[in-house]
């Protein structure tokens, strides 16, 4: 349906799970796709099956952590010199774990918001002056946890707010070079670290799929297909929109399932 030849798509936090679908979805579109990430063997696994979706595509892996604003720049450095410039940029590196705010050191605080929110501003950085021309276009892959407080994720809920502020902003001072972001909120979406951590088995899974209006948890697709949409020409006139894609969890399921999980591990002590 959509057609990315010939098109650079960088995705950050691109080895494994929702991003990495994302990243394969636009390798079978045809696009030649960047992944990174810290893992190097999750980086080449992700690059193997880039290369199976899209044999003809110009495809590599990078490996740094989006805290370390060298080894950033560094892998920013080698895709500059491998694409050149940057159609379309995905940032998605995220790091979770359900903690009360009250027994959460500082440093755990700090590490959530050093990955998501600074790490996310970092990879914006160094990517602009690849990305800046008419018609590029930037996803964060947010999170509910952005505008719906959630028990023990005070770390989280304050790093995704963050993310999706970054969002709005940037779309309007880098508007004026055509280039547009947004965000997409995955609801819950199956088969996922960031699920899993939050709802550790398949009661707590189905009794979630029975707060979404569409009565089903997501799959990591659907997050794909909506990057595709966005980063598209039939995008052109949508930036600085926080896009929930979430079979309508976030209208009202959202909030009463989020705070009976967190309330659930709470009593479990955690
Ligand atoms: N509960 C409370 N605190 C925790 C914690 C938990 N489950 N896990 C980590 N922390 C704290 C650590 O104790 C440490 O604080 P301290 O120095 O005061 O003890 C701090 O967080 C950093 O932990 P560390 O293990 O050194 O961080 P890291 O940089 O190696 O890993 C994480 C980052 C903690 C976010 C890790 O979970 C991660 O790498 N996540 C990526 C995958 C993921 O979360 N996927 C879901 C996507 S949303
Ligand atoms: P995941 O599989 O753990 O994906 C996280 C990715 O980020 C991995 O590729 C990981 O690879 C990378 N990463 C983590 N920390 C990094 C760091 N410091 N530097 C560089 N890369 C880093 O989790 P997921 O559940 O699919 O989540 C993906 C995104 O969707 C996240 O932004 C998350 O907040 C969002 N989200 C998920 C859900 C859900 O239901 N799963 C719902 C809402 C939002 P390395 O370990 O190799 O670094």
């Amino acid at each position: 349906m959509f057609d990315y030849t010939n098109q650079n798509v960088v995705v950050v936090g691109g080895t494994s799970g929702i991003n990495l679908q994302v990243a394969v979805s636009f390798a079978n579109a045809g696009a030649n796709v960047a992944v990174a990430s810290r893992n190097i063997e999750k980086v080449n696994a992700a690059v193997a099956l880039l290369k199976q979706a899209n044999p003809n595509g110009n495809h590599l892996g990078v490996s740094f952590d989006v805290r370390d604003e060298h080894a950033l720049a560094q892998g920013f450095t080698i895709i500059a010199k491998s694409f050149g410039h940057i159609n379309v940029l995905v940032s998605g590196a995220a790091g979770n774990f359900p903690a009360s705010a009250a027994k959460l050191s500082n440093n755990g605080f700090k590490s959530v918001i050093d990955i998501d929110l600074i790490g996310s501003f970092q990879v914006l950085k160094q990517a602009y002056s690849l990305l800046k021309r008419p018609n590029a276009s930037i996803i964060q892959i947010s999170a509910p946890q952005a505008y719906i407080a959630m028990p023990l994720q005070a770390h989280v809920c304050a790093a995704k707010a963050g993310v999706d502020m970054l969002t709005r902003t940037l779309a309007i001072e880098w508007g004026i070079e055509g280039v547009r972001i947004n965000s997409i909120v995955p609801g819950p979406i199956a088969d996922t670290e960031g699920f899993n951590r939050l709802a550790p088995n398949d009661a707590l899974q189905q009794k979630v799929a029975s707060s979404v209006p569409l009565q089903r948890n997501g799959q990591k697709q659907d997050i794909a297909n909506a990057a595709l949409f966005l980063a598209s020409d039939m995008a052109s006139y949508i930036t600085g929109v926080v896009l929930p894609v979430d079979g309508g969890w976030s209208l009202g399921g959202a909030s009463i399932a989020m705070t009976e999980l967190g309330s659930m591990a709470v009593k479990q002590g955690l």
